[in-house]
C-alpha cells in the first residue's frame, strides 16, 4: 500500500488547540481548553464497546483511573474477560451487530450499576478492500454492520436507560478517514463518514432528553487495527497516536458540555473539534 495513499487520511494540523467558543455577539470565537474537570467521571456508570483491546482497553483503564464504574463489551469472550479482569471491572460478551444483544448488553450493565451514564460506541474493524477486483460483498456487509449499524444499534439499545439515569454522554469512535479521504479503504472512510454524519444529527435531537452525543476522530493509533500498516507508517515517519492520548482526549470529551461535535486527535497535536465548513447558499 503506497504510504501518500495511506497519508491522505490525515487531517491537515491545526492550530486550534483548543475548543473555540461563540463570544456571542456574533464576532470573533474564543478559545478554551478542552479540560477534564476533577471528579467529573467519577461515579458514572460507563459501557465501553471493543473494550477488550485497542482504544476501548484504554478508554476503559482511564475510566476507571476516575474512579467511574466500567463494563466493557466485546465480541473477543476470550480477551474480554481477561481484559476486565486485568482492569478490575465487569465483562460482557457483544457482537455489536446485533440490536437484541445490544439491549441485553444495555439491560446487564443497568442491572449490575443500577444505571447508564456514559457510553462509548467504539468497536469497529478495518476494511482493507476496495471496489475493484478484491471487493468481496461478504466483507464490505460486515464492516459497514460492525462499524455503522454497530453505533445506531448501540444509541437506540442505550437510549432508554439513559433517559432513565437522567442523561448522559454518548461518544462514538469515528475516525479521520471519516473526515478525510481514505483511499485505500474506501469502505472504511464511507461508514466513519456515516458515523460522523450520525454524531452531527443526533447531537441536538436528544439534548432535550438529557443526552450528549459527540465523536472522536482519531488519526493512525497504536493498536492491531493498523498492523497492516504500521511498517509503511513508520517507514514513511507518520506519527502514530499512543492509545493513552486517545484516552484522555476521549474522557474530556466524556465530560464537555458540547453536542454534536468531532474531536480530531492527532499525535503531537492538542485535540481540537472540527469545524465543517458552511454550505453555499440555495439560489
Ligand atoms: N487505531 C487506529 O488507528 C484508529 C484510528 C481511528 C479510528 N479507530 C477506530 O477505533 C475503534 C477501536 O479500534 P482499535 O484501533 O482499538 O482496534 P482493535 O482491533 O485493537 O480493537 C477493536 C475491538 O473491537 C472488537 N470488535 C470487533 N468486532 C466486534 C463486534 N462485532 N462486536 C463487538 N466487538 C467487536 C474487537 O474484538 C476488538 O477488541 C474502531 O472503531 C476503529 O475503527 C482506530
Amino acid at each position: 500500500m503506497k504510504l501518500a495513499a495511506l497519508t491522505a487520511a490525515r487531517a491537515p494540523v491545526c492550530c486550534a488547540a483548543m475548543h473555540a467558543e461563540s463570544t456571542g455577539d456574533g464576532k470573533r470565537p474564543v478559545e478554551r481548553p478542552i479540560e477534564l474537570a476533577p471528579e467529573a467521571l467519577r461515579g458514572k456508570v460507563a459501557l465501553v464497546t471493543g473494550g477488550a483491546a485497542g482504544l476501548g482497553k484504554g478508554v476503559a483503564s482511564a475510566l476507571l483511573e476516575q474512579d467511574a464504574v466500567v463494563a466493557i463489551a466485546d465480541i473477543d469472550a476470550e480477551l474480554g474477560a481477561a481484559t476486565a479482569e486485568q482492569l478490575a471491572c465487569h465483562f460482557i460478551e457483544l457482537d455489536v451487530r446485533d440490536l437484541d444483544a445490544n439491549r441485553r448488553a444495555v439491560e446487564e450493565t443497568v442491572a449490575k450499576f443500577g444505571g447508564l451514564d456514559l457510553l462509548h460506541l467504539n468497536a469497529g474493524v478495518e476494511s482493507p478492500f476496495t471496489l475493484g477486483d478484491d471487493f468481496d460483498v461478504d466483507a464490505y456487509r460486515r464492516a459497514m454492520a460492525i462499524n455503522l449499524d454497530g453505533v445506531v444499534f448501540g444509541f437506540h439499545a442505550a437510549r432508554p436507560a439513559m433517559i432513565a439515569s437522567g442523561g448522559g454522554s454518548v461518544i462514538a469512535t469515528a475516525s479521520l478517514a471519516g473526515l478525510a479521504a481514505m483511499a485505500p479503504q474506501p469502505v472504511y472512510g464511507t461508514n466513519k463518514a456515516a458515523v460522523v454524519g450520525l454524531v452531527r444529527a443526533l447531537g441536538p435531537m436528544h439534548i432535550a432528553e438529557g443526552i450528549r452525543v459527540n465523536g472522536i476522530c482519531p488519526g493512525f493509533a497504536d493498536t492491531a487495527i493498523i498492523e497492516g500498516v504500521r511498517e509503511a507508517l513508520t517507514a514513511g515517519g507518520v506519527p502514530i497516536i499512543p492509545v493513552k492520548a486517545v484516552a484522555d482526549a476521549t474522557l474530556r470529551l466524556f465530560a464537555d458540555d458540547v453536542n454534536g461535535r468531532l474531536l480530531v486527535i492527532q499525535a503531537g497535536v492538542e485535540p481540537y473539534y472540527f469545524r465543517f465548513p458552511g454550505l453555499p447558499r440555495a439560489r
